[in-house]
Parts: C-alpha cells; sequence; structure tokens
C-alpha cells in the first residue's frame, strides 16, 4: 500500500536517495526543508529523475500533509528541528535516523545527554509520536542509486511494535532487509556503531561500510 511519507530535511544527501527509492516503490514522497523554496527546487529535480513524483513543501507542511515522517539533519539541528515540530509530529510515526556525531571526532562514540537521539526525540515530542530508530549504517553513497543494490541489512528499534512493523516494511520497500532490534532504548548501540563504521571507512579505504547479520 503506498504511503505518504514527509522527508524532514530531505533535500540533504541521506534523503536523496530514500526519496527516490520509496518514489520508486510507489510511495508518495515529500520532500521538507526549513526553505519550502529549496524543497521545491530538489522536489523538481528528483522527480525529473523518473522514478516517480515527489514533491516538496516547508518541513511543517510536508509532515501535516503525511501519515508517516523521517527525520534526516544533522545532530546539531535534531532538538530545535523536533521542538518545531512537534504538534505536526503527534499521531505520527517518526522514523529517526540521526546519528549523534560530535565533529571533528566523527569516528569515535559520542553519547548525547540523553543517551540516543532517538530517546531525545521520544522525550521532545511525548508519547504521541511513535519513534523509530533506524538506518544509521546505511550509506548515503549506496542509497542515492535506486538501481544499486545495497549490500547492508538495516537494524531498526521502537518501543511501538505497530510503528515498528510499519518502518520496517518501508525499510523492505528502499531495498533493504530491516530487522527488529528491540526497544528504543537500543538506540543506544545502533547509534554507537555508526561513528565504528567510519572508522572502518578510513582505516580500510572503505566507501560506505555497512552491516550484515549473520547466524538468523
Ligand atoms: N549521510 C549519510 O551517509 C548518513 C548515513 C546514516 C545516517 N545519517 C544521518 O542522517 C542525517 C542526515 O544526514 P545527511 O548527510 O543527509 O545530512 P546533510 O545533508 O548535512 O543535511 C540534511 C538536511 O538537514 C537540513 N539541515 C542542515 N542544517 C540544519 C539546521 N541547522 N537546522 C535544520 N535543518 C538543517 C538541511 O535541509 P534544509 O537546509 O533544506 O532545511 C539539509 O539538507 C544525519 O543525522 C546523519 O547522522 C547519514
Amino acid at each position: 500500500m503506498g504511503r505518504t511519507i514527509a522527508i524532514i530535511g530531505g533535500t540533504g544527501k541521506e534523503g536523496r536517495g530514500i526519496a527516490l527509492r520509496w518514489a520508486n516503490a510507489g510511495h508518495e514522497v515529500i520532500v521538507g526543508s526549513r526553505d519550502g523554496q529549496r524543497a521545491a527546487e530538489k522536489a523538481a529535480e528528483l522527480s525529473s529523475l523518473g522514478h516517480g513524483t515527489i514533491r516538496g513543501s516547508d518541513n511543517a507542511s510536508a509532515v501535516r500533509a503525511a501519515e508517516v515522517a523521517l527525520l534526516s539533519v544533522p545532530y546539531g539541528a535534531h532538538g530545535d528541528t523536533l521542538r518545531g515540530l512537534r504538534q505536526e509530529l503527534q499521531d505520527r510515526v517518526l522514523i529517526d535516523i540521526t546519528v549523534p556525531l560530535a565533529p571533528p571526532k566523527v569516528r569515535t562514540v559520542h553519547l548525547p545527554k540523553g543517551r540516543a537521539a532517538a530517546l531525545e526525540a521520544q522525550e521532545v515530542l511525548g508519547p504521541g509520536a511513535k519513534v523509530v530508530a533506524a538506518l544509521h549504517h546505511v550509506s548515503s553513497a549506496h542509497l542515492a542509486d535506486p538501481e544499486h543494490a545495497i549490500d547492508c541489512d538495516v537494524l531498526a528499534c521502537s518501543d511501538d511494535p505497530a510503528a515498528l512493523e510499519l518502518a520496517l516494511s518501508l525499510i523492505g520497500d528502499l531495498g533493504l532487509s530491516g530487522y527488529d532490534a528491540g526497544p528504543l532504548a537500543n538506540a543506544v548501540a545502533l547509534e554507537s556503531l555508526t561513528p565504528v563504521l567510519l572508522h572502518l571507512n578510513k582505516r580500510y579505504k572503505g566507501r560506505g561500510a555497512g552491516l550484515r547479520l549473520t547466524g538468523i
């Protein structure tokens, strides 16, 4: 079933490939931005690639029009963005892909004050929003081309079983296999693994190191 999905910060690197892949899978995608004009231009550019129709609007309008939202902004903008969209995100499933990196030390694990960005998101939004943490280990380099098969599994966690099931199905529509990784508290582990992958990229000259599960 096609869903209407808003991508908050969808004008960026990670949002691009996610928007193209979901549009390709038949979802109605709304690219969100702080600037509605920038969103409209990005949406027109992505639509012209022929993977489906993608709309653009300011972040608040995008979330209001959608049933599911994906948050794709740098950690430095995470708290303010969520506080600004608190009302719009009530009764929504929010897939939070944020990794709480602390530049310039992006290859060292950084636990934020609330232990994980996704836990901070749930705290800011309250129980009315259903937060799912996912996609921290899939590089924009892999997502960008919708025809490119991605050799990476996805771990997703949430305290809301229905929201998690929906997110896992949407992760499947990105061309990835998503796995239930437990309660939202486990976002601490998921988010912490990304700096390790960034270290591996540097150490072994990789381009988008990812995860593959075995034994299940
Ligand atoms: N890149 C990856 O490979 C990757 C992989 C896994 C997870 N992630 C996570 O995905 C999220 C997005 O990553 P990205 O690489 O796509 O980031 P990005 O391209 O640097 O930024 C994404 C969007 O965030 C918005 N933004 C930037 N600064 C902002 C601010 N101060 N306040 C509000 N919005 C702001 C911008 O949209 P507007 O200016 O249009 O509002 C921008 O286009 C991050 O949390 C990252 O940790 C990234």
